[in-house]
């Protein structure tokens, strides 16, 4: 139902320079996956066969790392150790990957509409691969996608979060219709603490309808000159139901450095 996964990945990743300075920030390992095939594995079991990839400048490993080495595959087959590469061989089989650069960083709102291109005019998900969720059952995604098959509408994932963290996120305001799903009546960009509607913060998870384009291309940037997705779902949500969904499962910020070495402890250990 829903077939396109969209990666906004054009980002500058300052926060881990200066490993990200020739290396995109989704493709730094958590142990010995990239943080970007996670992602891709998690749209992959939420159903989708479309991988959307909006880059930037210095972001080719990214495409490298979805595409076929020959020469490293004779390498590992006359040393025997093909199943090295076994799970992103299945991956690139599997699934189609398209690339578009944001040539400006205009934000992430910015970087939605440039994969409009490649997403076209159907309900989509949207995965920011620097949030790891772990699940032990349906991914974040997945359980994502049962539930716009329910509403057919723009779903966010959020989680709760210390207060005086909430200026970090988009935050919601919202009416519960049923358990851990919120009908969202206002999102507010990085608020300050006193003045966030609730402690429901939005993490790097969506599903968006179509429509969700028209209203980015009107959405005025911010101060900081970068259209944010969160202006545009308020505005949706005005206008037509968009939901948030209190996910099941862990998420590791591997955006910020203590979640990305908290992610490869954790990770490590339950290996
Ligand atoms: P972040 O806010 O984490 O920014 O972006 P960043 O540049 O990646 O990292 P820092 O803050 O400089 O360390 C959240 C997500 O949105 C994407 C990023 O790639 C990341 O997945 N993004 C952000 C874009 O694709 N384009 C943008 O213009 C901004």
């Amino acid at each position: 139902m829903i077939s396109k996964c969209l990666f906004p990945a054009a980002g500058y990743g300052t926060r881990f320079l200066p490993a990200t300075k020739a290396i995109p920030k989704e493709m730094l390992p958590v142990n010995t996956k990239p943080l970007i095939q996670y992602g891709v594995e998690e749209a992959i079991q939420a159903g989708c066969n479309t991988m959307a990839i909006v880059t930037g400048r210095g972001k080719r490993a990214i495409e490298d790392h979805f595409d076929i080495s020959y020469e490293l595959e004779h390498q590992l087959k006359s040393a025997k150790k093909e199943h090295l590469l076994k799970d992103i061989r299945e991956i690139i089989d599997n699934s189609s990957f398209t690339y578009i650069r944001q040539n400006e960083m205009k934000g992430l709102g910015h970087a939605i509409l440039t994969g409009e291109r490649l997403i076209g005019k159907e309900s989509f998900g949207v995965i920011l691969a620097d949030d790891l969720c772990i699940n032990t059952g349906l991914s974040v995604l997945a359980q994502m996608v049962k539930l716009y098959a329910k509403y057919k509408c723009s779903i966010v994932a959020i989680q709760e979060v210390e207060v005086e963290n909430l200026n970090k996120y988009g935050v919601i305001c919202g009416k519960e219709i049923e358990s851990d799903i919120f009908e969202i009546s206002n999102m507010i960009e990085k608020p300050e603490p006193k003045d966030a509607p609730s402690n429901l913060a939005v993490i790097g998870r969506y599903i968006l309808t179509p429509d969700i384009f028209e209203i980015l291309r009107d959405t005025l940037p911010d101060k900081k000159g970068e259209i944010q997705i969160t202006d545009a779902l308020n505005k949706q949500a005005q206008e037509k139901r968009v939901l948030a969904y209190k996910f099941k499962g862990v998420r590791y910020d591997c955006g910020s450095i203590e979640g990305f070495v908290k992610a490869n402890v954790d990770l490590f250990n339950s290996l």
